[in-house]
């Protein structure tokens, strides 16, 4: 990787015009440690409200639609995104897989729409604990990889991954760092077997259980660009000591 580390809150279905002053603090923060790219991946819903209530900071959405636009109810696409002040999006969280059961052509699908209307996409992978208890781990998730990436022209130049092991997500259970710093260097021969030199660039995130007190650790792990962090990013308190460790793994 070269470059800044990336550290972006995913707010899941959380979030109300109550809480656009946390977004402002942590916009605020963000400005003071320009070392760190940070970002927040709204409800779609606080997007426009977020943008312009913390014009500094990258806001993004949590999907992203395969198609321009048509009869989709409910979804919505990267045009709109971008229309809202969007710089970035999520696709293929373990969530949405699972629960809107999407497919890596769905993801690949999702990135390619995103990258097309200039989003900066966060793609996301992960195994779970059944696939890490049979020794599977790094197969599965460098499969998935494989099959979610974008193919279109550039396409590596506004990807980030994010590395997020299902049975981390919201349990306070984190990988070894061994065993994260291994699936990073798989997921790097993956980007660069898909992308060349330019696979060399693409930021690796570590997501699941990221918090102020092992963020540090986990930001010193080799080829760990950055994070995705799910309920610590919810207040200034605890995401602005997250992106503080990034300053401090800067480089
Ligand atoms: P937690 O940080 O709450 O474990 O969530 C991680 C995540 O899913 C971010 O996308």
């Amino acid at each position: 990787m070269s470059g800044k580390k990336l550290v972006a809150g995913n707010w899941k279905m959380n979030g109300t015009g109550a809480d656009l002053p946390e977004v402002e603090a942590i916009a605020r923060a963000a400005a003071a440690h320009s070392s760190v790219e940070s970002a927040l991946c709204l409800p779609a819903t606080l997007l426009d409200r977020a943008v312009r209530a913390a014009p500094g900071l990258a806001i993004g959405g949590q999907d992203v639609h395969g198609a321009p636009s048509g009869a989709h109810t409910g979804c919505i696409s990267a045009a709109m995104l971008v229309d809202c002040g969007a710089r970035l999006t999520l696709a293929g969280h373990s969530e949405r897989r699972e629960a809107q059961h999407e497919s890596d052509a769905d993801v690949r699908a999702k990135a390619e729409a995103a990258i097309a209307a200039g989003l900066v996409v966060i793609v996301c992978v992960g195994e779970s604990a059944s696939a890490r208890d049979a020794g599977h781990a790094v197969a599965t998730v460098t499969a998935q990889l494989d099959a979610s990436l974008p193919r279109s022209d550039g396409a590596a130049g506004l990807l980030a991954v994010a590395y997020e092991p299902i049975w981390a997500i919201g349990t306070g259970k984190v990988p070894s760092v061994g065993d994260i710093g291994a699936m990073h260097a798989a997921l790097r021969q993956r980007l660069v077997a898909a992308y060349g030199e330019a696979g060399e660039t693409v930021r690796i995130l570590y997501g699941g259980s990221v918090k102020p007190s092992n963020a540090v650790e986990i930001f010193a792990v080799a080829e760990v660009d950055g994070a995705l962090v799910g309920g610590a990013s919810l207040t200034a308190a605890d995401f602005v000591p997250i992106i503080a460790a990034a300053v401090s793994g800067a480089g």
